[in-house]
């Protein structure tokens, strides 16, 4: 079975290439559940946002084939400061997305 290479958050990982999207693939075979599915593959929401080369985008309208090789960081991946800002910021903001605060 085909394989994508790419890192998350830090990590170099490989994940099988037949996901629909990255969503998928962090979710389902790595076991990281930050970015949460609202819509996909729709891309409405915001949250499946997840940091990709630095840049905020949502997970669920990017293809393995597209985030190979690429930098990608969750909540997960963030130091702690920017995840206690991102935690103050969810529960601050009663209707925010989950993964918006991200691109904090
Ligand atoms: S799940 Fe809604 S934008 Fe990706």
């Amino acid at each position: 079975m085909e394989r994508v290479s790419l890192t998350v958050n830090g990590s170099a990982v490989t994940v099988r290439a037949d996901h629909p999207h990255l969503l998928a693939a962090l979710r389902e075979e790595l076991d990281i559940t930050s970015p949460k599915d609202g819509c996909s593959p729709s891309g409405q929401c915001g949250c499946c946002t997840v940091l990709v080369d630095g840049k905020a985008q949502v997970s669920c309208q990017l293809s393995l084939a597209r985030a190979a090789g690429r930098s990608i960081v969750t909540v997960e991946g963030l130091e702690p400061a920017e995840a206690e800002r991102y935690a103050a910021n969810r529960f601050s903001r009663k209707f925010q997305a989950p993964a918006t605060g991200i691109a904090l």
